[in-house]
């Protein structure tokens, strides 16, 4: 089946799917996104991904493209024509085109761009064996909460954790606190089984499976608390482990090279993939 793309009002075949080089997404990085998770042909935790998208467009000030109903038809017959069952539905919206000045435009439209792909098969042996990550100091700005593609820094924090031999890079910020991965949020256990998670303010994006795992914690009856925890306590902590809509949930058996507990992912962690694992299955 060839892909198609939803841009700017059609649906286009994926590979000359484009939108105009005065795009402001293009030239200013001044647009928004979301990245949903498809299960088994359905939205997994949608409600949260658009709510947190109606937020970004409301900080950046963008007009939303089209009612939510609207989007909702439109991400479905994206994920439709390109037969995704399970995959990912990528939503990103711009400020639209205009001739470049930093001032918002007058006349411009929002661009609404949908595309859809299957899920490429994880390694079975991330989540057996866990992943290692590094960490690296937090070069971005101030506003981490909003959703935006300005990820400059969170590439080049990739990208240098791919080139250490580790999977992610968690960020610290100037008090030697991890804020948050590249495009993960980031966990540990301490010694006396408590779960901790940075809260969600503004240095840290607000992860929709970061939300759906801390409600697991607390429907299981996990001790937890929200609070930034240092590098030190994440390499002398029990586990850690990280979330995303990409990843699901992967235990941390390394940081920095240190292990992490005994340097195999910690049964919390386990436990914890499990019930996320079931709550994606459930969605419909
Ligand atoms: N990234 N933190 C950052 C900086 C992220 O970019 C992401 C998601 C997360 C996790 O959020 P969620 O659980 O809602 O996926 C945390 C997406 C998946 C991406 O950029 O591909």
């Amino acid at each position: 089946m060839s892909r198609a793309a939803y841009v700017d009002g059609q649906y286009l075949p994926h590979r000359s799917a484009a939108v105009h080089i005065e795009d402001r997404g293009y030239q200013f990085a001044d647009g928004v996104y979301e990245v949903i998770a498809v299960v088994g042909g359905c939205l997994l935790d949608e409600e949260p991904h658009l709510k947190r998208l109606a937020r970004s467009l409301a900080e950046l000030r963008i007009p939303a493209p089209m009612p939510n109903a609207a989007l909702r038809i439109v991400m479905r017959e994206v994920i439709r024509r390109n037969g995704v069952r399970d995959g990912v539905v990528y939503v990103q919206i711009t400020w639209g085109v205009s001739p470049r000045d930093h001032v918002f435009p007058e006349a411009a439209r929002p661009v609404l761009v949908v595309t859809s792909r299957h899920k490429r098969p994880a390694d079975p042996r991330m989540a057996a064996d866990g992943v290692a990550v590094i960490t690296i100091p937090d070069l971005r700005w101030q506003r981490c909460d909003i959703k935006s593609v300005a990820l400059l820094p969170n590439v080049l924090g990739k990208q240098q954790a791919r080139e250490s031999g580790a999977f992610e890079a968690w960020q610290v910020d100037r008090d030697g606190m991890v804020s948050e991965g590249t495009s993960t949020n980031a966990w540990i256990v301490t010694s006396d089984a408590t779960v901790v998670t940075r809260q969600a303010d503004s240095a840290i994006l607000n992860g929709v499976t970061h939300l759906a795992v801390l409600d697991i914690v607390r429907r299981e009856g996990y001790r937890f608390v929200e609070r930034p925890f240092s590098v030190a306590e994440a390499k002398s902590a029990r586990e850690a482990f990280l979330t995303s809509t990409v990843v699901d949930l992967l235990p941390v058996v390394t940081v920095d090279g240190i292990a992490v507990g005994n340097g195999l992912p910690g049964a919390l962690s386990r436990k914890l993939r499990e019930c996320y694992l079931t709550h994606a299955a459930n969605t419909t």
